[in-house]
């Protein structure tokens, strides 16, 4: 391994690999592979090269020694952060990180460049992980509990071994910051030769312009996942980063799931709600998809709705496509979005196409439960 500590101190392009014997599984065969993964993608478009070379020749020895590797430095630890602070500086998002938690440092920063999960976390190459998001209004988390008993329920099925118990979870989610809006907690299981789990909590501060215009949705042609997978909130999230991406390119703002039996499922990041011709509000079941902190705690929230007579009842069963864009109103539910009317869902426009005065009267009412709701849904962040 001499060789290897000895190579690596040089930039890449200045380092020589001479006849090297790709069958061989002597230590030294291990170097590509090592320093193929150390330099990451900037090198892996030139290993292509590096193949072709050994394609072309009809040798078992490939002297790769005339190619041309790679210009891309090599960087020790304060370099790599110093590039990762100015990418991240040439980078405008709405999205503030203004704080991390993680257990592998055992700590806070502030400093966004160091805001990072190693690599070899299970969660990261394999998926292997479980989060969760909440909302902080007005210095109060909103439904903290409700979120710890889902990001607790997710990783016993993901069978993840919690890394504290949830008096800590719940310490670390009160990170102590001035101005946070949303708060994210990441667990994550390495199996057996993995890293022990780990948690990370993150801060984000989202300065997008809040806009409760009434949306298009469009039917994902995506696939739902099967109920085992969409009931927990595992960081699997591609199927719905795909459908979310198909309603963009459909001029909608998401694309709803239908469950394997075609009805009306969730976005990919909400839930969704209708009012009935009957004045019902109709909400599909959570056996198959994510249980909502948001949409449980508008169903409890509705029956003011009920007692007010704005609506006749409350109900949670099967909903079909055809009732669904027959609906008087359609909502979207989420801690992201709040309560979003739809106005179209593909070529139907619902109900009268404007924004629905039941979807407006939850809004205010979840906007008020964020607000001044009783101590069950909001708890102090101690700044
Ligand atoms: C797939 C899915 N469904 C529904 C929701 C809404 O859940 P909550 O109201 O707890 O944010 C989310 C939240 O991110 C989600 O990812």
């Amino acid at each position: 391994m001499a060789s290897l500590s000895s190579s690596l101190m040089k930039p890449i392009s200045q380092t020589s690999y001479t006849s090297l014997n790709f069958t061989d599984h002597s230590p030294n065969s291990l170097l590509l592979p090592q320093i193929l993964s150390f330099s990451g993608l900037g090198f892996r478009g030139r290993s292509l090269g590096l193949l072709s070379v050994m394609k072309n020749s009809s040798q078992t020895e490939a002297s790769v020694e005339s190619t041309q590797i790679s210009d891309v430095p090599l960087l020790c630890c304060s370099e790599a952060i110093e590039r990762l602070r100015s990418s991240q500086e040439s980078y405008k998002s709405k999205q503030q990180y203004l704080a991390m938690y993680s257990s592998i440092y055992g700590g806070i920063t502030t400093d966004s460049a160091a805001m990072v999960i190693p690599m070899d976390d299970h969660m990261v190459h394999r998926g292997h992980g479980v989060f969760d998001t909440a909302a902080i209004m007005d210095g109060y988390l909103y439904e903290l509990e409700q979120h710890l008993d889902r990001i607790i329920r997710s990783a016993t099925l993901a069978k993840i071994n919690l890394p504290c118990d949830r008096e800590s979870i719940r310490r670390n989610t009160h990170s102590n910051h001035t101005g946070f809006q949303q708060d994210r907690v990441i667990s994550n299981l390495s199996p057996s030769n993995c890293r022990k789990p780990s948690l990370y909590a993150i801060v984000i501060q989202d300065q997008s312009p809040s806009d409760q215009k009434g949306v298009k949705v469009v039917t994902s042609s995506i696939p739902i996942k099967p109920p085992q997978f969409a009931i927990m909130k595992s960081v699997n999230y591609l199927p719905n980063v795909l459908s979310k991406m198909e309603a963009e390119e459909n001029g909608g703002y998401a694309a709803i799931w239908l469950d394997q039996e075609g009805y009306v499922a969730e976005g990919p990041n909400m839930n969704v709600a209708f009012v009935t011709k009957e004045k019902e509000l109709l909400m599909p079941h959570f056996d198959k998809i994510l249980s909502g902190c948001t949409a449980r705690r508008v169903l409890v929230l509705a029956e003011g709705l009920v007692k007010e007579g704005k609506i006749r009842g409350i109900r949670v069963r099967n909903v079909t496509v055809e009732e669904g864009k027959g609906a008087d109103e359609m909502m979207l539910i989420g801690s992201g979005v709040l309560v979003r009317s739809v106005l179209q869902w593909d070529e139907q426009i619902i109900g009268d196409g404007k924004e629905g005065p039941v979807s407006l009267a939850l809004l205010n009412l979840i906007v008020d439960d964020m607000k001044s709701g009783p101590h069950t849904v909001r708890v102090r962040v101690p700044y």
